[in-house]
């Protein structure tokens, strides 16, 4: 589908984040009436704070509004990362209110997690998504802390949905969670039924800026090693490959299908949506 969004003046069919949200309503109802009141007043609590409780995390939920207009194409568990490798997803003269999410990427025993790839996209400042280049569209991977870092800018409303960010996060070996990211405060989240209270950044004014603070919990029980796994051969994490470069390791050859910066992690019998065995 090129574009799941319904234009605003075609009244005669229903959204279809309205047909897919409807048997989701009494289940966001009884999620509401669960969540401790200090979050629905706009103190979010973040996982890094339930660090010492002792306790399972509870995984980050899925959400997703059909908006993605190029699907990734689903090699195994691992999805290809067609948007550009970046933190920044500013540009000159794009408009908008400028905005900082940071956060932590976290298994459910709490350990963060390294070399997570987190691919966001939004809708610009009109509320319009970039549906033929990757305008407002970036992917980047967690430090070493587990840590990462997205500057942007406020994404616009458009019909039918209050304001958020789309994300993919995907630990090594691990499936890909799809989700979004929320803004307290807003209107709309009162009547999106896609709405999850879940998902509500923390969000402060800093100047004429915003700060969103968000910990993402993967429903993975222990932090991927990542290696090392001393395969032998040519390939090293740190490369910069090109599209066709060939690498050999542990003993198979295989070709670079998108250009990248190698990273433990990704080796390629874990990654091929990256390298393809010859
Ligand atoms: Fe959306």
């Amino acid at each position: 589908m090129e574009d799941a969004h319904v234009p605003p003046q075609d009244a005669s069919v229903p959204p279809q984040n309205e047909r897919r949200g409807i048997s989701r309503k009494r289940l966001l109802k009884a999620a509401l009436a669960a969540v401790p009141l200090p979050m629905l007043l706009g103190g979010v609590a973040l996982a890094r704070d339930a660090g010492t409780a002792q306790q399972p995390l509870t995984p980050t939920p899925f959400c997703d509004d059909g908006d993605d207009p190029t699907p990734p194409q689903i090699e195994g568990p691992y999805f290809k990362p067609d948007s550009p490798e970046r933190t920044s997803l500013l540009e000159p003269g794009l408009p908008g209110t400028r905005l900082t999410v940071s956060g932590y990427v976290f298994g459910v025993t709490c350990r963060p997690i390294a070399h997570a790839l987190l691919d966001f996209w939004q809708a610009d400042t009109n509320g319009e998504y970039d549906n033929t280049g990757f305008r407002l569209r970036g992917h980047q991977f967690t430090d070493s802390r587990g840590a990462f870092t997205l500057e942007t800018i406020v994404p616009g409303l458009y019909p039918g949905r209050t304001r958020h960010l789309h994300v993919k996060v995907q630990a090594p070996h691990e499936q890909i969670l799809t989700t979004q990211l929320y803004f307290p405060g807003e209107p709309r989240n009162q009547t999106d039924p896609i709405f999850d209270p879940a998902l509500l950044m923390n969000v402060r004014q800093a100047g004429p800026a915003k700060e969103a603070t968000f910990d993402v919990v993967l429903n993975v029980g222990q932090q991927p090693t990542g290696g090392p796994t001393a395969p032998g051969g040519t390939w090293a994490a740190g490369t910069d490959y090109r599209t066709g470069d060939q690498v050999t390791y542990a003993g198979t050859t295989y070709r670079c299908r998108q250009a990248h910066t190698a990273r433990t992690g990704w080796e390629p019998p874990s990654a091929p949506a990256l390298w393809q065995r010859v």
